[in-house]
Parts: C-alpha cells; structure tokens; sequence
C-alpha cells in the first residue's frame, strides 16, 4: 500500500516534487514580521463593556484575537493535545483505515487540504471529525488511543461554551442585543481539525496550509505550545502568532464577515512548516446550521442601499467551499450582491 499520509513514522530527506511551490508562491520567511502585534483579551476581566470594545476592535482590525483566562481547563487543553499527539503516532496501516478525500465524511484522516481538487500539496496530514451533537458522532470516533472519545469529549463540550460566549459578545460588540448573532446561526454545528505538520526537509519552498480564511463562523485554534507556524495576514504583511501560554487564538470565519455585512472580517491566515519538530494544532469550527440563513441584520445595513452580500444558507456556501481550490479567490467574492 502506497502511503498516501506523510506522518508514516519515516523521516523525509528531501521535499517531494508535488510540494514545491512556485517562486512567486513561497512563504519567504525572512519578510515574516516577529511583532507581536495580535491582541490578547483577558476573558477573566469583569466589565464586560472594555471586554465587549476589546473583542469588537479586534475583530474589526484584525479578524484575529487570542483569549486567555477563557474558562477551559488546563488538564482538558494538556489531555487534547496529548491524544492527538499519539493519535499521530499510531502505526501507518492503522491510521490508513480511517484515511478518506471525501469531505462530507463525518469522521476522516486526510492530507494536505483537498488532494483531488489542487494541484501542490501542502505539508499537512490531519483529522476531521463532526463534533456536535456529540452523541450523533462521538460513537464513530477513533477508539485509539483508548482515551480518545473521552478527552475528546470533553475538549468538545468546553470549547463549544467558550465559543458561544464568544458569539454573544461578538453579538453586542456590533450593537446587538446578545443573542442576535445566535439566532441567525441556528443549531451550530461543530467540527474538529487535528493538524500534524511533520519536519519538513525544504520548509521554504512549501505550506502547511496556505492562505485560506475560514468558511465557518468563529474558529478557536489551540496550537502546539513549543512549535511556531501560524502567520495572519494584517495591513498586507504576514506576521506570527506565535504560541501564547494558556491562550487560544479566535478568529473569525466567512459567515461572521457575512452576517456583520463586511465589518468584522473574516481574517486570511496561514500556516508555514519547519525542519525540526513536527507541530499540532487543534482547530474547532462553529458552524451554522445547514439551513441558516445567513444576512446581516437590519441595524446593521440601515446605511446602505443593499447588503453587501446576498442571502444564503450555510450548506450553499459549503458546498461551493469544498467545490474549490484553496489557492482561488475568496469563496465570498461569489456572493456578493
Ligand atoms: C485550519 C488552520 C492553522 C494552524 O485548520 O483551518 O488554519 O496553525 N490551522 O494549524
Ligand atoms: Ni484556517
């Protein structure tokens, strides 16, 4: 069996050619800015009027923000990123069962982003698992390690807390009443990407992920607490967010640049890859229920003639989603009135 993953325990000695980017597409590292320029919110603060201004600036001028003092308990994070790191480790055939190019599986290995729609991989292998309801997916979930589905779980259900404390405030930060940004969203469903970045030999030449935004509503990603690799887009440039203790970063998905009517955006990010140490991340997806539709609320196109994007519902937006290419203009664009 031809490996098609590339954590198969066998260390790379050169960049394969299907990973070499063209000269005009390469992450050029040296040009990365090092500033720390990504604001951190102290969820743990009480006047919830500097926090709601705090997290609608952010949202505003970067699209990104870490939160610290978020309300998800350390051993759940330490246990997360410990599963996925064995998950990973796990002999090649076995992983290989799970292994799957058809993204509407609700549980599935794959590599790179979407193997059978681009034409350069990217240095990647991840896990794909549909979250919530949990009791719907929890059962087709790995059940190796043998811990998986309970830290899973748990991870899940903490996370998804955060997240929809973070809606409501998001909610208020555009002037509306709490629960408004809920509502549209409907039933959210959630799902779960576990990154693994292996060494890579040439990491210049390549991408973990390249430039993408996030088609889902808000996604809170725990990276790997040692290793560097995710950049964000901001006035032009690239610059690092690097790992923060104790911190997630947020950011936000197509469907809250949408729904806020172009205000908040939905913020293009990156992941590069290194020559030394492999790297985890964990993002968890909010998304909206298939038949949510999505338009920005009233209060919030009072000064324009039309919205700046059409009515749509989030299955439509998916479906034109995985229909693409990474690498293609933004899937928004698409629907714009
Ligand atoms: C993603 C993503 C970034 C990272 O999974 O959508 O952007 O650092 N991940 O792994
Ligand atoms: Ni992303």
């Amino acid at each position: 069996m031809e490996a098609k993953i590339l954590s198969t325990g066998f260390p790379y000695r050169n960049l394969p050619r299907k990973y070499v980017r063209p000269e005009s597409d390469r992450p050029k590292l040296p040009e990365v800015s090092g500033y720390e320029i990504v604001p951190v919110v102290d969820l743990g603060c009480d006047d919830k009027a500097r926090l709601n201004q705090q997290i609608g600036d952010a949202c505003r001028r970067f699209g990104v923000f870490q939160v610290v003092n978020h309300g998800v308990e350390k051993e759940a994070v330490e246990e997360m990123l410990r599963v996925a790191d064995e998950f990973f480790k796990l002999p090649v055939e076995e992983k290989m069962e799970l292994y799957s190019e058809d993204p509407t599986r609700t549980v599935r290995l794959s590599t790179s982003f979407n193997v059978t729609k681009e034409e350069i991989h990217n240095w990647r292998d991840y896990l794909r698992l549909h979250c919530w309801p949990l009791h719907q997916f929890l059962p087709h979930w790995p059940s190796n390690p043998s811990s998986f589905k309970e830290v899973v779980s748990k991870y899940v259900e903490a996370v998804r807390q955060l997240g929809l404390r973070l809606e409501e405030a998001i909610s208020e930060s555009l002037g509306l009443e709490q629960d408004c940004v809920k509502g549209i969203l409907g039933e959210q469903g959630q799902h779960m990407a576990i990154n693994y970045y292996p060494p890579c030999p040439e990491p210049e030449l390549t991408y973990g992920l390249p430039a993408h935004t996030d088609p889902n509503t808000l996604t809170i990603l725990l990276q790997d607490s040692q290793v560097c690799g995710l950049q964000v887009l901001h006035d032009g440039k690239w610059v690092a967010v690097n790992p923060h203790p104790h911190a997630f970063v947020v950011n936000i998905g197509d469907q809250l640049q949408a729904l806020s009517n172009g205000v908040y955006k939905s913020v293009w990010h990156r992941a590069v890859v290194n020559a030394d140490k492999p790297r985890i991340s964990v993002a968890s997806f909010l998304c909206p229920d298939d038949n949510a539709l999505i338009s920005a609320p009233p209060p919030l196109t009072a000064n324009r003639s039309s919205p700046v994007y059409r009515n749509f519902t989030y299955s439509e937006y998916y479906k034109k989603f995985w229909s693409r290419n990474l690498d293609q203009e933004h899937c928004l664009e698409l629907f714009k009135n």
